[in-house]
């Protein structure tokens, strides 16, 4: 550990709660410290001051604009403008969108990588930036309002909106779509180097401290969601796997298998033969946290742990299955849109059965680890010969995920 002068220059990207940003500011630009050649790497720097968070709440605001006669009229909507055709004079609603921003400084544990200029060896320098804060200090909760209220006109507009973000400030990282497999194991959450096999506990007890199953990495916001039975809840996890609970439907009862498409809905489901849903957990949506869809699948012949969704192979999720007493393995698939499971390969006794993880990568690959002996298998998805990539650790009670457009195996 090495202790830093007050001043630092560190930037933390995190997003908090349901639609509002927080990121930490600079601190501090006229930073300046100087390390000798050699210890560099690994480096954590305690920050003395806690670092500012930056919320940032967006809400809708509506006004009107007249249209003097008939004619076509440039306007200004949302972000970007539209073209209207009057017919006669009018008057229009124009919906825009605006954020107002709070800063106040962190009052939780947080750590961030940060990057500075060294002037001894005139390079940048890379480390980890960590705040902890006093025993006695506590939690800062900040309660961001924002109104706007309309002008009367003929026309009518949609009613006042509010846009209420309270948050206790918990800035919680998001991942960032790095090339690791990860693992949830009970409560306990994993990073995994698919190609080595090397996996690394991130933290324990996650949620209630009970079973955690149905795993997903959504590209929308670059967090993980899984399914803890024990509430029958959906849990937000973060890079250093602290956890939110997220207010949504339930997914069916006892769902072990999960993935997130890249629309951010949530396929969730108890196996190959029984209930799924798909549930919206695109950040911003007007139907966030719902279900969309749900059945009961018919069996594929085949017991399923785990599914993938691959962005480039269409709309389908891909799964490892096995029939455990005749020893056999196939690669299947599950239609998104008719909602039936097709085979796409049968190996017969491939010596792979019991997938509870499986990690899609969108040039066409599924990264499967096998419970048993641990050991972590790539699959073509065109159908093409699987093989034996790494020694992974043998595992139960689990499921995987992965940032599918990553298309780095390390
Ligand atoms: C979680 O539960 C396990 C046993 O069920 C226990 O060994 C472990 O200490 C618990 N972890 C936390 C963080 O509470
Ligand atoms: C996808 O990328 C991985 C990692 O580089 C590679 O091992 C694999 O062969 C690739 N798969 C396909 C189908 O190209």
């Amino acid at each position: 550990m090495t202790k830093s002068p007050r001043t630092l220059l560190c930037a933390l990207g995190t997003v908090l709660y349901f639609g509002s940003n927080v990121a930490a500011a600079p601190l501090d630009i006229d930073l300046d410290i100087c390390l000798p050649f050699g210890i560099e790497v690994g480096l954590f720097i305690d920050l003395f001051d806690p670092p500012q968070v930056t919320e940032v709440v967006p809400f809708f605001a509506t006004s009107t604009t007249a249209i003097p006669s008939a004619g076509t009229y440039t306007v200004p909507a949302g972000i970007s403008a539209t073209t209207v055709i009057a017919q006669q004079a009018t008057e229009l609603c124009v919906t825009s969108v605006t954020t107002k921003t709070t800063t106040y400084p962190c009052s939780t544990s947080t750590s961030f990588p940060t990057t500075w200029w060294d002037p001894c060896k005139s390079s940048s320098t890379s480390g980890t930036c960590q705040w902890t804060p006093p025993a006695t200090s506590t939690p800062t909760t900040v309660t961001t309002t924002v109104t706007t209220t309309l002008t009367e006109s003929a026309t009518p507009c949609p009613a006042t909106t509010t846009s209420t973000s309270t948050s206790t400030s918990t800035p919680t990282p998001t991942l960032s779509c790095d090339p690791y497999g990860y693992l949830v194991q009970y409560a306990s959450l994993y990073r995994v180097d698919l190609s080595t096999g090397t996996t690394t506990e991130i933290a324990s007890g996650l949620g209630q401290n009970t079973s955690i199953n149905a795993m997903g990495y959504n590209t929308l916001d670059n967090y993980l969601y899984a399914y803890q039975s024990s509430t029958k809840t959906i849990l937000r996890i973060s890079a250093d796997g602290t956890t939110v609970t997220v207010d949504t439907d339930a997914p069916p009862a006892g769902s072990y298998v999960g993935d997130i498409d890249t629309n951010g809905h949530y396929w969730v489901g108890v196996g190959a033969a029984s209930s799924w849903a798909k549930i919206d957990l695109a950040p911003g949506s007007p139907t966030y946290g719902k279900t969309l869809a749900h059945g009961t699948a018919t069996s594929p012949g085949y017991d399923v742990a785990d599914w993938v969704y691959i962005p480039n192979a269409g709309e389908y999720l891909y799964a490892v299955g096995s029939i455990a007493s005749k020893s056999e393995t196939a690669l299947l698939r599950f239609s998104m849109s008719t909602h039936k499971w097709e085979t796409v390969a049968n190996y017969g006794k491939l010596g792979v059965v019991g997938v509870g993880a499986a990690y899609g990568m969108n040039n066409g690959t599924l990264y499967a680890s096998e419970n048993g002996n641990g050991q972590i298998w790539q699959f073509p998805i065109s159908g093409g010969t699987p093989f034996m990539v790494s020694q992974g650790p043998p595992s139960g009670n689990n499921d995987g995920a992965r940032c599918v457009l990553n298309l780095l195996s390390h």
